[in-house]
């Protein structure tokens, strides 16, 4: 696997939150945050790293809303959920299964695991780094979500 493309270990990837990261579209350049999430745990033996998956990190609602926003989105049995309006989406599939998006489809970003880690293998995206992008999502959402 190349370097470069390296995510995360696999450790690093938290059971019930997600774990933030930026790609830049390589058509666009512009830049995007994507998370990833564990779909099924890891084996007990150590060499099943369990099922992850990964999606960029936008709502299908209002899609500049970030699904986690700087520390972990929150998930309730399996789903994450998006806490602006309350949408639930399938942590395996990007589906939404309830809220004002139901049945829209978080977009895919394609990964591989190799050796305990991460990797960004989507022909769309190159790795950026890990954490949230400059643009804070609180100033976006303050202006566009209330009016005095
Ligand atoms: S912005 Fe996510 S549910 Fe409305």
């Amino acid at each position: 696997m190349d370097e470069d493309s390296r995510i995360t270990a696999v450790a690093e990837v938290p059971t019930d939150s997600t774990f933030l990261f930026r790609v830049r579209n390589r058509e666009t350049d512009e830049e995007k945050e994507a998370i990833v999430v564990r779909v099924t745990e890891d084996g007990d033996d150590g060499d099943d790293p369990g099922e992850l998956a990964c999606w960029l990190n936008y709502c299908q609602h209002f899609t500049h809303i970030k699904l986690d926003k700087g520390s972990g989105a929150p998930m309730r049995d399996g789903e994450v959920i998006c806490a602006n309006h309350g949408a639930y989406f399938e942590k395996d599939t990007g589906v939404c299964t309830y809220g004002p998006c139901e049945g829209a489809y978080l977009q895919a970003v394609e990964i591989e695991v190799a050796d305990d880690a991460v990797y960004l293998t989507d022909d769309d995206y190159a790795f950026v780094g890990v954490g949230p992008g400059e643009q804070d999502d609180l100033d976006l959402s303050s202006k566009s979500n209330y009016e005095f």
